[in-house]
């Protein structure tokens, strides 16, 4: 979707801030429209069917939430973007449980307006190629949701890096959306149109691995009845995901530096040299740095693939996410399963909130889902969400609640237990093995902390 055909209207009763931001959508090439309160913007959505809506939430006749409930009871079509002053968080997130998809905090910079008309504009594509496939939504549009200060930096490292070819590696725990920014890097970079190819380094086996991204030579071993080429030979042209690269084995580490570089290898039980023309992403969620001073990784390669490194803070650092990850995955949800949620109430957003998220996005994601599947109206409650966020956001031993020591480490170790209970879907065996633990020990512990089979 393009701005080119995109008509946007600009509600606020301020004709300054109308014409600044006139000018610049207009230079963007979007077609504007404006209107200077709640009674105008709602006819020009019935006339003119804006595809995106920037509502300021402050004015007079009708105010902004007002604005966004009619646009709701009539069934307008637009994606809406409230606008509210620096310090009105709250409001933002009221705009957003009564429909909006986003907010920007005035005053803000055209960058930031930039980033958000463009994912809006990526949402409207998705939601119109989903109304064509009726079916799953396509990884290589997606969207990277977000607008906290550290997502924004670095969305803006990789949408400069991702034109200059060079070798960019992410880094950050499980589930903060490394892949995601590794697929936005080839959409945004000229190789868009050629393969992405993605290479987990955690295999069953080296000699499987080495096989899958270097390819083979008919006889190269036993059950090798034919040539194959690897994935960085099919990737030729186009950008190579490295995932998990920090548990690469050394002679393949050694393999792989040939390649960045002299851009050729040779496949296994080959002699002839194939060269490639790659775009490296690389990523991991650990310590490399550690892993070099325990000799587990070599440090020329780390400096090959470090040359811009991106790191994706864990979503317990960047509250303002939740907000508008939960609504991308809400639509996202409500369109595959075909349900209709309204609202999110008040409380289940406080849990969202407040929870610490140890899988991250990921964690959220399936959160939703869940919330999604499991609610019977047309709204999701606390009693929709896992107990995980319920216990720990209860559990959690926070300041103002005094607590002794000891105390406080029973109540984390019932928080431990039930998180990976919760995780296991509740299969004390698997809980067990992921803590650690042996099974017996934790129905022991189970027992002591009074932590119930189902709590
Ligand atoms: N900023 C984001 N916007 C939209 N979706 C996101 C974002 N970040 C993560 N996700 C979603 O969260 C899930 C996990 O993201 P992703 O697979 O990219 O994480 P990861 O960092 O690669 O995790 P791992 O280290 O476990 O492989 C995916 O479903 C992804 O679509
Ligand atoms: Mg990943």
């Amino acid at each position: 979707m393009s701005a080119r055909h995109s008509k946007i209207l600009i509600v606020d009763d301020d004709p300054d801030i109308r014409e600044v931001m006139r000018d610049r959508l207009k230079a963007m090439s979007f077609e504007v429209v404006e209107a200077s309160d709640g009674e105008q913007a709602l006819a020009r959505l019935r006339d003119e069917s804006p595809t995106i809506t920037l509502l300021d939430l402050m004015m007079p006749k009708k105010s902004g939430l007002e604005v966004l409930k009619a646009i709701r009871d009539e069934g307008l079509d637009t994606t809406i973007i409230v606008m509210t002053a620096y310090g009105t968080i709250e409001k933002a997130v009221e705009a957003m449980q009564a429909g909006a998809y986003d907010f920007l905090t005035k005053p803000f910079s055209p960058g930031h307006l930039e980033v958000v008309i463009g994912k809006a504009l990526e949402r409207e594509a998705l939601k119109r190629e989903n109304l064509l496939l009726s079916g799953e939504v396509k990884g290589r549009d997606q969207a990277i949701v977000g607008h906290s200060p550290p997502i924004l930096h670095a969305i803006e490292v990789i949408r400069k890096a991702a034109a200059s070819g060079s070798t960019i590696l992410l880094l950050g725990e499980t589930g903060t959306g490394k892949e995601v920014f590794a697929k936005a890097i080839h959409h945004w970079s000229p190789r868009r149109d050629k393969p992405f190819v993605v290479v987990n380094c955690v295999a069953l086996s080296e000699e499987l691995l080495e096989s899958e991204l270097f390819g083979h030579e008919r006889g190269a071993f036993t059950g090798a009845h034919q040539r194959k080429p690897g994935k960085l030979e099919l990737a030729d042209g186009g950008t190579a995901f490295l995932d998990e690269i920090g548990d690469l084995k050394p002679r393949l580490q050694a393999k792989l530096l040939r390649v960045l570089q002299e851009h050729e290898f040779e496949r296994v039980g080959g002699t002839k040299p194939i060269r490639v023309d790659l775009r490296f992403v690389a990523a991991t969620n650990r310590r490399l740095d550690r892993a070099i001073r325990e000799g587990l990784f070599r440090e020329d390669l780390y400096y090959r693939l470090n040359v811009v490194s991106v790191s994706l803070p864990p979503l317990r650092e960047r509250p303002e996410d939740i907000v508008p990850l939960t609504n991308h995955f809400l639509a996202q949800y409500c369109g595959r399963l075909g349900k209709r949620i309204k609202e999110i109430t008040p409380d289940a957003w406080e849990l969202l909130q407040h929870y610490h998220w140890p899988g991250n996005v990921r964690e959220l994601a399936n959160f939703i889902e869940r919330a999604v599947v499991l609610s019977t109206y047309d709204r999701i409650t606390s009693e929709d969400l896992p107990l995980s966020v319920l216990s720990s956001s209860a559990d959690l031993p926070t300041a103002d609640v005094p607590r002794g020591f000891h105390e406080a480490i029973v109540a984390y170790k019932r928080q431990i237990i039930r998180e990976a209970l919760h995780r296991s879907g509740g299969n004390q065996s698997k809980a067990a093995g992921a803590l650690g633990l042996q099974r017996t020990y934790l129905s022991r512990l189970m027992k002591e902390l009074q932590v119930g089979e189902k709590s």
